[in-house]
């Protein structure tokens, strides 16, 4: 008896801009090698497309695309505050979600959401790419076998640089609100999110349960209303806390991770390179590369074969406490002129740099100490 194979999955992208455009050249690739079939795109900007696959259907919205046929899944990358809603249409229509993250604005929406989610039965993934890393399992396994003998605690740091040109790209970019919705756009909880997210992976403590309260401190260089230089300590349920330091005005690019110290040695996690770091006295670092599961392959194993997902909804829920923190907490600070630098940059972009922010961060890890308790000029 010959078997038919089944057809490949239909998959349609949403928000193909910004980081959708690398969502649709994955599912682009994808499609040429036969894995899936693009079936749809939705934006309100369709204007500046790559060439699509004939008879890919292109829609101004969501709305407009699941009343032409649902997919089997879709991939959500749109602006934050519009996730919960886009999220809500896509599973009670019937089809899975690989939503960006952070997955929703607010503690409320995610609990709405992740009700709708279950109600449903569909699967909803988000988009913390670097949960799809055997890094962190390595890590997580490492741990457990006590290499660094007694956890004392977890932390993790991220210098990056976002100019002004960042946050002139999208009206909501930014904003911890805008026409009286959550948006939540600060150094914590978008661009340097995957440190937090991650650190809470390897610390085995996703589930909101397992964040039992937040401390934030908050600051921004750039003319903007959230943080883009940020510390929080993050306590959780078992006794041991996070400590996150992060910037956005860093002098270069460095490379964010995550770290688990112990009684007995430490190990580093640098997540968006899938390697770790394993340092013990005595022995010389041991330094391990991992592979990494792209998050929508994971979610269409998950459909066909109902394997668990690697970054499933619920698993966001200690990152949502995070972010709740961060969002009804008190206001960023504005880092006063005379301790950051202005550059000018091409096509007249600015650039800022918060004068020593990099030795900041490292001291914040090393004190587990937040900016202001470690009694820096900037932050008085
Ligand atoms: N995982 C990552 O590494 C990563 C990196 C960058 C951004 N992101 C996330 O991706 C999401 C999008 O961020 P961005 O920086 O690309 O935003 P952006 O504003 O630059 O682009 C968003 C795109 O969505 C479109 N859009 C807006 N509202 C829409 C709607 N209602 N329906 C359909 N399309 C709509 C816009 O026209 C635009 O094309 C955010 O959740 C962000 O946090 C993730």
């Amino acid at each position: 008896m010959s078997g038919t194979t089944p057809p490949p999955p239909r998959v349609a992208v949403v928000g193909v801009n910004g980081h959708g455009r690398s969502h649709l050249q994955h599912v682009l690739d994808a499609h040429a090698a036969g894995r899936l079939r693009l079936a749809a795109v939705a934006d309100p900007r369709l204007d500046d497309l790559p060439e699509l696959p004939a008879g890919t259907r292109r829609h101004p919205d969501l709305g407009d695309l699941l009343a032409e046929g649902v997919p089997e899944a879709v991939v959500l990358s749109t602006p934050i505050h519009t996730h919960a809603a886009l999220a809500t249409a896509a599973v009670r229509a019937g089809a899975d979600v690989l939503l960006e993250k952070p997955p929703t604005a607010t503690a409320a929406e995610f609990t709405e959401l992740s009700a709708t989610v279950e109600a449903a039965g569909r699967l909803c993934q988000v988009g913390f790419q670097s949960l799809g890393s055997a890094a962190v399992d390595h890590v997580r396994r490492r741990v457990a076998d006590g290499r660094v003998g007694e956890v004392t605690g977890y932390s993790a740091a991220g210098c990056w640089v976002r100019t002004r040109a960042y946050y002139q790209r999208a009206r909501w970019a930014g904003h911890r609100h805008l026409d009286g919705r959550v948006v939540a756009d600060g150094a914590l909880t978008n661009p340097l999110a995957h440190a937090v997210a991650t650190a809470l992976a390897v610390a085995g403590a996703q589930r909101a349960e397992d964040v039992t309260a937040v401390e934030t401190d908050l600051f921004h260089v750039h003319d903007i209303e959230a943080d883009d230089t940020s510390a929080a300590r993050v306590h959780l349920a078992g006794g041991r806390d996070l400590l996150v330091a992060v910037t956005l005005c860093a002098a270069e690019r460095g490379e964010p991770f995550v770290v688990v110290e112990g009684t007995a040695g430490r190990i580093t996690l640098y997540y968006t390179l899938d390697t770790v770091v394993e340092e013990v006295p005595g022995h010389p670092p041991l330094v391990t590369r991992h592979e990494r599961t792209h998050l929508l392959t994971d979610l269409l194993a998950a459909r066909a074969q109902g394997t668990p997902l690697r970054s499933p909804l619920a698993d966001s829920g200690g990152f949502t406490r995070v972010l709740e923190a961060v969002v009804t907490g008190p206001a960023p600070r504005p880092v006063a002129e005379g301790f950051f630098e202005r550059l000018e940059l091409p096509g007249g972009d600015e650039g800022r740099r918060l004068t020593g922010v990099e030795q900041a961060v490292a001291a914040a890890l090393r004190e587990r100490a937040t900016f202001s308790e470690l009694g820096l000029p900037w932050t008085r």
